[in-house]
């Protein structure tokens, strides 16, 4: 069978409504408005995206963002995204003008007389962002701010190499890597399993990212006992990405899990089955089983869009080159090589393999799906503070 993946051009990371777009390709910015002051610390870290294999789809608290359910994934390589945060004083009007010594850090904002109050600003790959998107990181440097006792906006700065045709649509390496640099520009000396805490705040998925390879999101029931940890293996994994469409999304993953969550008659059955098959997925794991984490792995997948379609009204990511993807996978596992599908709130299409297989897959993936884009990810490194701030060691 072949199917043809050309006529979308866009990514679905581009088209997806505003705030959405953010958690999706990272951040970047600058703050402070117009100037700026001192700047009270600076720091900058990369992550990585990740994929999840057992999903995590619903939240039993949206504020906190605590999850339904545990989940689990692989962190890739090749799709980063690099974030640099600065606290900067504000300038006072009558200083700016006058050229006055400051106030020490952080007085004027929480004074409220400042021209420039508690505003941040935020750039991605080169364009400045206000609105839902930098409200979302406003929302989250608040979290940083109130631990930290920083009261002063922050310039954030962000890039990414997520090649926008991967049509991955994932907030996770963008606010793993927002965590980690605002949390060490703050002067917040974190665990990594506390920063998974701080990552997840932002959006759930980004705790996961905050490790390397195999991670495990244990869903806990309030913020200390939710958070992510690395689970070892000596698997060699690797996920293959099938671009279908960088076309804009229906509905943010945001809302369409709450939809979801709040309409779904199946979304209960889910959830008992994905406990289910975690246990099963990391049982697997530990007896190095391929093919059973895969078979696990796809049928969770396929049963969180079942409760997306079964949503009122239905959440439908798929395209019809989605389901000729699926169908390619099932063809090439057929043929012997090991492929499992999996999706998430979107209609590009993933596949797990292991590396040794990974070009192989990708390959008769590729003679099936004319002009798909197809990539090989191996598994990535977690999240790492590339500058640091004035004071580490
Ligand atoms: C389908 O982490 O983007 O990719 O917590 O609302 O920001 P928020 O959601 P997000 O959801 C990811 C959902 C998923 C599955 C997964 O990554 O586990």
């Amino acid at each position: 069978m072949q199917a043809r993946c050309d006529g979308y051009a866009d990514s679905d990371i581009a088209r997806e409504p505003r705030e959405r777009t953010v958690g999706s390709v990272g951040f970047v910015g600058s703050a402070g408005g117009k100037g700026g002051g001192r700047v009270l610390g600076a720091a900058s870290a990369t992550a990585h995206a990740n994929i999840a294999l057992i999903k995590y789809w619903g939240k039993a608290d949206e504020r906190l963002i605590i999850p339904r359910t545990s989940s689990l994934s692989l962190t890739l390589d090749g799709l980063e995204t690099h974030t640099s945060v600065e606290f900067v004083e504000p300038v006072p009007e009558s200083e700016s003008e006058t050229g006055l010594e400051s106030e020490p850090a952080g007085t004027h904002a929480l004074q409220g007389t400042m021209r420039d109050t508690l505003r941040d600003t935020l750039t991605i790959d080169g364009r400045v962002y206000s609105g839902g998107p930098l409200a979302r990181v406003s929302r989250f440097l608040d979290i940083v701010r109130e631990r930290s006792g920083i009261h002063a906006p922050a310039r954030v700065i962000s890039r990414n190499t997520v090649p926008f045709g991967a049509g991955l649509a994932s907030s996770a390496s963008a606010f793993a890597a927002l965590a980690a640099a605002a949390a060490r520009a703050a002067g917040l000396d974190l665990s990594d399993r506390d920063l998974s805490r701080l990552a997840r705040r932002g959006s759930g998925s980004a705790c996961r990212s905050v490790f390397g390879g195999l991670v495990q999101w244990h869903a806990g029931h309030d913020d200390l006992t939710s958070y992510a940890d690395p689970v070892a293996t000596d698997m060699k994994l690797a996920i293959i990405v099938i671009t279908i469409s960088a076309g804009e999304k229906p509905l943010s993953s945001r809302l369409a899990m709450r939809r979801t969550v709040t309409t779904s008659p199946l979304y209960p059955a889910w959830t008992r089955a994905s406990e289910r098959d975690l246990h099963e997925a990391l049982d697997a794991i530990s007896r190095r089983d391929l093919r059973r984490l895969g078979e696990i792995s796809e049928a969770n997948a396929m049963g969180m869009h079942a409760t997306m379609i079964s949503a009122r009204p239905p959440v439908i990511y798929w395209l019809p080159q989605s389901i000729a993807a699926l169908h390619a996978v099932e063809e090439v596992r057929a043929d012997g090589l090991p492929a499992w599908s999996t999706m998430d709130a979107g209609p590009n299409v993933k596949v797990l393999t292991d590396s040794e297989h990974a070009e192989r897959v990708a390959g008769a993936l590729h003679e099936r799906l004319v002009g798909c884009e197809i990539q090989v990810h191996h598994a990535g490194t977690g999240v790492r503070c590339t500058t640091r701030n004035k004071g580490d060691r």
